[in-house]
């Protein structure tokens, strides 16, 4: 089923930006806390964690979202999100739409992103991981989109857990490597993308990775080969929220925050 375009976006220059939050995975590292609970669905202090996803894109003037999860605990995101009702569009003041898509075994987020192909249908989508937590204002990127992919970067001490970007001397794209053993950066790529349309054909034919993945990291690079990869380097905090010790930072920080205020 294609989307229909929508004027409303395009009158207010996102070109029809649609989001995908993907909601699945193992989150073993979490056990046993999601041994029958799914990871988003746990705290950062007082929200369940997929609720910063979505606030992210819904402050970047996305209106129209669908989560991914396993369907095992897409009813429990369902009781949660409804069809949106708890997030109103500051643009048109109304409430943003919700939709979900099944992803039958966690195999990658690029096999992730995929199930959303048709709900996208011709338009551009901002990828979110749902368990990633972003500080930086990142709306400006999402509206001003003009094609190819963005990635946002962030430097951090143990490159080789993440999917590690090479540049060159003046801060250009030049490849990725996920979770390489000798990083050539410490400029991880973080849980935000912007794709343009051209992303679901890119898949076509994607091999698995040594860890049996359908990786991120091959559609980026795929885009790295049209020379149409544009960075973003994040100024401010980014938490992966995947550990305990992760999970805890991010909700001392928010309540730190929120009694800031
Ligand atoms: P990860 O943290 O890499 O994996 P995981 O959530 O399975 O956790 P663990 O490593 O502890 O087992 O996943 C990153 C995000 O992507 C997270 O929000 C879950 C989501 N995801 C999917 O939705 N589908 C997938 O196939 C995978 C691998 C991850």
């Amino acid at each position: 089923m294609q989307s229909p375009t929508d004027p409303t976006q395009k009158k207010n220059g996102l070109h029809n930006m649609k989001g995908v939050i993907l909601a699945g995975g193992r989150a073993t590292r979490l056990h046993p806390l999601t041994l029958v609970t799914n990871k988003h669905l746990l705290p950062i202090y007082d929200k369940p964690i997929i609720y910063y996803a979505i606030e992210k894109l819904v402050s970047a003037g996305i209106e129209r979202i669908m989560i991914v999860t396993s369907p095992y605990h897409v009813d429990d995101f369902v009781n949660l999100l409804g069809s949106g009702q708890n997030f109103i569009s500051k643009k048109s003041g109304k409430q943003i739409q919700i939709v979900y898509g099944i992803q039958n075994a966690p195999v990658g987020l690029a096999n992730g992103l995929c199930i959303a192909k048709d709900y996208v249908g011709p338009d551009n989508c901002t990828l979110c991981l749902g368990d990633n937590v972003f500080e930086d204002d990142v709306s400006t990127h999402i509206k001003n989109f003009s094609g190819g992919n963005t990635i946002f970067l962030t430097q951090v001490p143990d490159p080789e857990r993440f999917g590690v970007a090479t540049l060159n001397a003046s801060g250009g794209f030049v490849r990725v490597d996920e979770k390489p053993k000798k990083p050539k950066s410490n400029w991880a790529v973080t849980g935000l993308y912007i794709f343009d349309n051209t992303v679901f054909d890119k898949m076509i034919g994607q091999p698995l990775s040594a860890r049996g993945e359908q990786e991120i990291t091959y559609l980026i690079n795929k885009y790295g080969e049209e020379k149409a990869v544009q960075p973003v380097f994040l100024k401010k905090k980014w938490f992966d929220v995947g550990t305990f010790d992760s999970l805890i930072s991010a909700g001392e920080y928010m309540r730190k925050k929120a009694h800031k205020k």
